[in-house]
């Protein structure tokens, strides 16, 4: 195969699929789609309307001649739009999160296995410098098997919400409970390691005067405390409504530890490596006390101006070898993006129940997801039906309608300026 056809559906954070396809020679982008005329515009203005066809409606997106789609639109309705891309014979990359409901895991998993098309889920965090030199190392077995380990994937996102969410209280930002948004810190953990999640409880933080403001009915954070199928723990926390950003990821092994650059230490060394692994295990056999460096391979060149550490390079770049034959592309399967998507749901489940510990079940099991088949549980009344969920252990959050209109009109003026500039990155 040449270059691969590529369309995407989502043009706000589809435009970092936008400017892979652009810029890359294993693939080209065909069609772009979006019914919010800003980001299509601002997708037209950036691509030009020579080689590309712009949509607002997805069904005439979908006719496309296309080999592959990107699903860069709301993270709760991904599972509808893979099915029909991959009934329509495309090979389909799916922005974060996998599915919202445990029915539309079932249905996914199936419209996978009924498919000889690729799903590969981008996870990006996976693919950060440190987190890909972590899974190269571990598989080597330079650590042993994993202890312990921890990830962090806090974002205070307060100064961009009016963007992200554009004053709407209905947002899936605005309606999901915290842990709904796991897998950028639960992910690296997995995918490092191999190992799958089987058992979880979830916390949640308090709410704050910071998710108050931004209109967001989730706490500020919520954590997991996850039980892997070798018997280690592991932590992950995350939140959109905490004060300070933190990426990180620590693991733990008998030949000792490895663990990204915490942002305070190292500012603006995020991509940071540090290992401290001894030669065989045991005492005093130490190489190098402590290693520090940047991770690069024969791609980094290219991914450095990509965002998310040049993580967002990676997993286009993987997913699109996968599909031109390179069978050992590194892509994200469904059954690991559900072990991902399944840890959150169900360590809310356990925080709703007074946080005790919730099996994890495994999704590979026709029969262990058969009792899932009919459960719409979620925070979207349309979709769930009499099994709705609210949007934090604390019950439902009134939020004043000046917050969203505040949110709103920020919102408008920010798409006038980008207009006026002709949508030129800043
Ligand atoms: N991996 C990351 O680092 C990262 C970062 C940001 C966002 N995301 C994910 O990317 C996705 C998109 O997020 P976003 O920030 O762009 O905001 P979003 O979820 O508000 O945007 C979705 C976009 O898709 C369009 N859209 C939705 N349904 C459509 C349909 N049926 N037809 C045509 N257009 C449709 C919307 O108009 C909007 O522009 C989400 O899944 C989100 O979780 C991932």
């Amino acid at each position: 195969m040449d270059k691969v056809k590529v369309g995407v559906l989502g043009a706000g954070r589809g435009d970092m699929m936008i400017k892979y396809c652009a810029n890359a020679d294993n693939a080209e982008l065909v069609a772009v789609c979006d019914f919010n005329e800003f980001f299509l515009n601002r997708a037209k203005a950036r691509c030009g309307t020579e080689t590309v066809t712009y949509y607002s409606d997805f069904e005439d997106f979908i006719k496309h001649d296309m080999d592959a789609v990107v699903l860069a639109n709301y993270a709760t309705d991904h599972v509808p739009f893979a099915i029909r891309c991959l009934e329509a014979g495309k090979h389909v990359i799916s922005e974060v999160l996998p599915f919202e409901t445990l029915k539309e895991a079932v249905e996914l998993v199936e419209a996978v296995e009924k498919s000889d098309k690729i799903y590969a889920y981008a996870e990006n965090y996976c693919f950060m410098p440190s987190t890909r030199e972590m899974r190269r190392l571990y598989r080597e077995g330079k650590l042993g098997e994993l202890e312990y380990g921890e990830g962090e994937y806090l974002h205070n996102c307060e100064s961009v919400w009016h963007e992200i969410t554009q004053g709407n209280p209905n947002h899936w930002r605005n309606l999901m409970y915290e842990h709904y948004y796991c897998t950028h810190s639960v992910g690296p953990l997995i995918h490092i390691t191999g190992l799958r999640p089987v058992e979880v409880t979830g916390f949640e933080l308090p709410y704050n005067a910071r998710k108050g403001r931004m209109g967001g009915k989730g706490t500020l954070a919520a954590l997991e405390i996850m039980k892997m199928e070798n018997g280690a723990y592991c932590k992950s926390v995350h939140g959109d409504g905490i004060s300070k950003n933190s990426i990180w990821y620590t693991l733990y092994g008998p030949m000792g530890r490895m663990e990204s650059a915490r942002e305070d230490v190292q500012n603006g060394k995020m991509k940071f490596l540090y290992t401290n692994l001894d030669t065989y295990e045991g005492e005093n056999n130490r190489e190098d006390y402590v290693k520090g460096y940047e991770p690069r391979d024969e791609l980094s060149d290219k991914a450095d101006s990509y965002g998310h550490g040049g993580s967002d390079y990676y997993s286009m770049w993987n997913f699109v070898e996968k599909i031109r034959g390179k069978e050992d592309a590194d892509t994200i399967d469904v059954y690991e993006a559900l072990d991902m998507g399944l840890t959150g749901y169900f360590a809310f489940q356990s925080a709703l129940m007074g946080n005790i510990p919730m099996e994890i079940p495994n999704f590979r099991s026709k029969l262990v997801r058969e009792k899932y088949r009919h459960d719409t549980a979620c925070t979207n009344p349309a979709k769930a039906g009499e099994m709705l969920l609210p949007s934090s252990t604390q019950g439902d959050i009134e939020i004043p309608d000046s917050i969203y209109e505040g949110l709103r009109e920020k919102w408008e003026k920010k798409m006038a300026e980008d207009i006026a500039n002709n949508y030129v990155k800043k």
